[in-house]
């Protein structure tokens, strides 16, 4: 991988910083973005303190400006994207007899138009390059669905089926897209879920507890990697046996 770019989104925290230091420790040149330029930094710097190569930009993945620099940053930093995590996401909990206009399209803004925009920009090099990795991070409540969690899980459940059809269209051409859907991961969003919500959720787990952010992070190492070559428009579930697919 030594040389092969990684733009992660949403890396400043939890899930995405777990992903962007494994990737490094894998060789890549890692991209970290965060709407937070304090907190992408914070992992670049972790990441080059250990020998790694990583520069950091912040910026709104549903933002279509934002998106355009920050592609241009990761370019201008490390070249053309060879593989793009798209992680960032947001996590609120609502009834569906209360949930706000401005809540549902918070979530789709982020998770399933960020995933758009983020895409359309790297893809075009990916495919004239004939090699490119796309790896989504979606969830498990996007296949199962959460209670009080309707706009969260339609927009996770449009990342899947989003996965799948890029998929469809794209792999012939040398670009494999797959997903993953993690279950409860040991991270500040889902610290943001109520209490009774967590305690419920720990007690019917197989496995007994959440997951760690480094163990999702191995399943998009190996999604990335050569190792993956027959996967294409998988959703991989890292979820403490959760979904049983
Ligand atoms: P986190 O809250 O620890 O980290 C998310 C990061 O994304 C934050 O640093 C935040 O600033 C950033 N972000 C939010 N909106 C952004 C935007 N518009 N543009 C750029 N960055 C943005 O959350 P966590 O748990 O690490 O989540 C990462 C991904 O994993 C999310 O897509 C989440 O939905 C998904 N996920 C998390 C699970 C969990 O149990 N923690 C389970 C399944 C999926």
């Amino acid at each position: 991988m030594a040389g092969t770019s990684a733009l992660v989104t949403g890396a400043g925290s939890g899930i995405g910083r777990a992903i962007a230091i494994r990737l490094a420790a894998d060789g890549y040149a890692v991209f970290v973005n965060d709407l937070s330029a304090e907190r992408a930094e914070a992992v670049a710097a972790e990441i080059r303190a250990a020998g790694g190569t990583a520069a950091s930009g912040a910026g709104d993945v549903g933002d279509e400006a934002d998106v355009a620099r920050l592609h241009a940053e990761a370019v201008a930093a490390f070249g053309a994207v060879a593989l793009l995590v798209n992680n960032a996401g947001i996590a609120h909990q609502s009834l569906f007899e209360s949930l706000e206009v401005a809540d549902f399209d918070r979530m789709f803004r982020v998770h399933v138009r960020g995933t758009f925009l983020m895409t359309r920009a790297v893809l075009p090099a990916m495919l004239a390059a004939g090699k490119g990795v796309v790896v989504n991070v979606a969830s498990q409540l996007g296949q199962i669905g959460g209670v009080e969690l309707v706009h969260y899980s339609g927009a996770k459940a449009a990342i899947i089926g989003m996965t799948k059809a890029l998929a469809r269209e794209v792999s012939a051409r040398g670009v494999r897209v797959n997903a993953v859907a993690p279950g409860p991961i040991n991270t500040p969003l889902v610290m943001d879920l109520s209490e009774d919500w967590r305690a419920a959720k720990k007690a019917e787990l197989p496995l007994g507890r959440f997951g760690e952010p480094s163990e999702v992070a191995a399943t998009v190492a190996f999604l990335a990697s050569d190792e993956a070559s027959l996967f294409v428009g998988q959703t991989l579930g890292p979820n403490s046996g959760d979904v049983m697919l």
